[in-house]
């Protein structure tokens, strides 16, 4: 079977611990999966995307910025995400066009339907069958990111703040239009229990592809 999942989140959402999680209980299931990310160890998208994270590039124009993900997204799906579908492969992918559009779209400002434009180009009309949205106040995000930190949280720690609080508005908005493919999933809770709910969004998502596939047949 042919399922394109993808995780989406804030930092601190705990997204990559149950991801890998995810994984190894699908695979023990008996299911063929790739768990993946952008870039993907793509060597042309590690390529953009050392462009974009380079500490030299302060003067990184925010559109750039969002063509550069988008065309890092593009080789990605095209080198690793299209073969897998074909090869009727569960693909777990960490963060996808929904980021862009809630980090560059919302947060940057660039506006969430100039930045889905772009990625169409890029995408083309491969959109994932389901999003999980791990959901975390992001005050508590980043409380978890700095939790071996042991430090107060100061002024750069607020200015961060107010950015999550923005991509965490995005992420809902996004949700909000569509509710069918981005499930909600509520990351403050604990590893086992988002773990669960997560699963459970996945289980339903197979059941839904072979229901299709009755019909078709
Ligand atoms: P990454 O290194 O994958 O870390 P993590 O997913 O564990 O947070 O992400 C790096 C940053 O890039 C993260 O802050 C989100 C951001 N990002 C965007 O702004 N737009 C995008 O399209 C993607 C994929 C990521």
């Amino acid at each position: 079977m042919a399922l394109f999942v993808t995780i989406e989140g804030p930092e601190g959402s705990g997204k990559t611990t149950i991801g890998k999680k995810i994984v190894e209980k699908l695979i023990a299931s008996g299911y063929e999966v790739i768990y993946t990310r952008e870039p993907g160890g793509i060597e042309i998208a590690e390529q953009i995307r050392n462009v974009i994270l380079d500490v030299k590039n302060t003067n990184m124009d925010p559109r750039t910025e969002a063509l550069l993900y988008a065309a890092s997204r593009r080789q990605h799906l095209i080198e690793k995400i299209v073969p897998a579908l074909k090869d009727n492969k569960i693909i777990i992918c960490d963060r996808f066009v929904d980021s862009s559009l809630a980090y560059q779209g919302h947060a940057r400002k660039l506006g969430i339907d100039n930045v889905y434009e772009i990625n169409k180009f890029a995408i083309d009309t491969l959109m994932p069958d389901l999003t999980l949205l791990f959901d975390i106040d992001p005050k508590l995000g980043l409380e978890r990111i700095n939790a071996n930190k042991l430090r107060e949280v100061n002024r750069l720690d607020l200015e961060q703040l107010e950015f999550h609080t923005l991509v965490r508005e995005g992420f809902l908005k996004i949700q909000s239009r569509e509710p069918n493919r981005i499930k909600i999933v509520d990351a403050s809770k604990s590893i086992e229990e988002v773990f669960n709910a997560a699963y459970q969004l996945i289980e339903e998502a197979i059941r839904k592809f072979h229901e299709n596939q009755r019909c078709i047949n």
